[in-house]
């Protein structure tokens, strides 16, 4: 790990993970943390600088999360944003209350004295507020830095401590100065050197690898999705022959996904790679399920079989590598609320204890795309990295109901068009993810002179950035009339496309 951190203090802002991932944006290195961790938890983890989130609570109401008050002898540089504005001044001695007028968008802030926080930021400038309380006075030893038409104190700083505040959200896009006040927090204040690079991490990954696989074997699910084929190519490059690569072929993929992994993995790069061809399998166990829930149970089970069974035959393995990410493994004090479990997800969970195999998550640092940028800095195509997000139970989840080889096909090949059109257009990458479903019902439509009685596929595209909520994307008319057209003619079964143009909420990204 790098030897600069900056630990995030996270009260359940929707905008934590935000700040985190602007902060690694600017070079330094991030770990978010509950923001009730106690003080020797956060000297352990020896900070370069703190950073305190905002929050849905109310600092003055008695459930409200606060911070171990020992942070503030610590003296190192303190960056609170908005209730960690508050917080701070609840315990330095200042006053917090109800605003009177609550202030939610962009506000005009007016700076009242020069800050290195703000130096390059103009006297006046627009950011995002998002606030209920507001600091009514500031405790001793604090100065006001700026201010608001609604919010006397909009930003202070600490007359000798590298201590600064500020009620603004800098991290999100409607604060066009935030990032320079963040580089000014990182470099100016906390005089960081910014040691957070691409390639320094996959230089300490691989050496990680090599430390805790020993002489030891090492087994890689491959999924074709971005997370696994980045693990594997970052393992095989520290491990080589000493890792194998299970691919289970369980016909639910996209259109040529199997070939391009085999192609680009195991040929071109020479990574040792099982394909295992359980399309059969799968498809019996399948064979007239309709519950969506049911479904994705049975292949996350019989895809633990397959497995299984086939690292038995590879011989003798001790350690299981996972693509398990940043976002998964925060333990945040959000971690719980809303955490709601929609649909269950599947990976490879449960295998490590069944097999008593040892778990290597060479990516539990990272966020999605900083997963990309390793991905391009391990020499992998664009197409590869910068595919959109499958989910495990791949096309089984799009051909709703019950699932079967020949509607597997049709909706394929619908798919296969409409990414083909969507790139072809260079839509592709300005949606989050784009997909075809094939629906269970049958319709009238008229092809030559003749009567036909067909299927519906349905076109999802949604613009999201984790997926956890989506808004569906305004795709120009003429791509969608071409993909439409391209699919009802060329596709075998097929009478009709509809586009779904619903967000998540209401509705969720997979129809199933
Ligand atoms: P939903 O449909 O829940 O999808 O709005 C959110 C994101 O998760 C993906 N997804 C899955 N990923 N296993 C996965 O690995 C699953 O069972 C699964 N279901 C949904 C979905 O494609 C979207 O990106």
């Amino acid at each position: 790990m790098p030897r600069e951190r900056v630990l995030i203090l996270d009260f359940g802002s929707q905008y934590t993970q935000l700040i985190a991932r602007r902060v690694r944006e600017l070079g330094v290195f991030s770990e978010i943390v509950s923001g009730t961790t106690p003080l020797v938890e956060i000297k352990r983890r020896r900070p370069s600088a703190l950073i305190l989130s905002g929050s849905p609570a109310s600092g003055y109401r008695s459930e409200a999360p606060l911070p171990d008050p020992g942070i503030y002898a610590l003296g190192k540089p303190l960056l609170g944003i908005c209730y960690g504005f508050q917080v701070t001044q609840q315990l330095m001695g200042g006053t917090v209350a109800k605003a009177p007028r609550a202030e939610y968008g962009s506000a005009i802030f007016a700076l009242d004295r020069p800050s290195p926080l703000f130096r390059g930021v103009p006297r006046r400038f627009r950011a995002w507020m998002s606030h209920g309380d507001e600091v009514r006075a500031l405790g001793p030893g604090w100065e006001r830095v700026a201010h608001t038409t609604n919010c006397r104190f909009a930003a202070a700083r600490h007359a000798t401590l590298p201590y600064h505040l500020i009620q603004f959200h800098p991290e999100v896009a409607h604060s066009p100065f935030g990032k320079k006040v963040l580089s000014n927090f990182l470099f100016g204040v906390a005089k960081l050197a910014g040691d957070w690079t691409m390639k320094g991490f996959l230089r300490q990954a691989v050496a990680g690898i090599r430390r805790e696989v020993g002489e030891g074997h090492l087994l890689c699910a491959l999924s074709g999705g971005v997370d696994s084929t980045v693990v594997a190519t970052l393992c095989h490059r520290a491990l080589g022959k000493r890792l194998t690569c299970v691919l289970v072929d369980h016909g639910l993929m996209r259109e040529g996904e199997i070939e391009e992994v085999r192609g680009e993995l195991g040929e071109k790069r020479g990574l040792r790679l099982v394909v295992v061809d359980a399309r059969q399998r799968f498809l019996s166990k399948l064979e007239s399920v309709i519950d969506p829930e049911r479904k994705r149970k049975i292949i996350g089970s019989e895809f633990i079989a397959v497995f299984e069974e086939q690292a038995q035959e590879i011989g003798p393995v001790e350690f299981l590598a996972q693509g398990t990410l940043y976002p998964d493994v925060i333990e945040s004090a959000s971690a719980g609320w809303g955490a709601q479990v929609i649909k269950t997800h599947h990976n490879v969970g449960g295998l490590p204890e069944r097999m008593r195999l040892k778990l290597v998550e060479p990516l539990r640092w990272l966020f999605k795309d900083e997963v990309r940028v390793l991905g391009r800095e391990l020499g992998l195509p664009a197409h590869l990295v910068d595919r959109h997000p499958f989910p495990g139970p791949g096309l089984a989840v799009r051909t709703l109901g019950a699932v079967n080889s020949a509607d597997l096909e049709i909706l394929r090949r619908a798919d296969a068009i409409f990414i083909e059109e969507l790139r072809r257009a260079r839509w592709y990458h300005r949606t989050w993810q784009a997909f075809a479903v094939l629906l269970p019902i049958q319709t009238v439509g008229v092809k030559g002179d003749e009567r036909s009685y067909e299927r519906v596929i349905a076109l999802r595209a949604v613009d999201s950035t984790d997926g956890m909520t989506a808004d569906w994307t305004r795709l120009p008319d003429a791509v969608l009339a071409r993909a439409a057209s391209r699919i009802a003619n060329e596709v075998r079964g097929v009478n009709r496309v509809v586009f779904d143009c619903t967000s998540k909420p209401p509705a969720t990204i997979e129809w199933e």
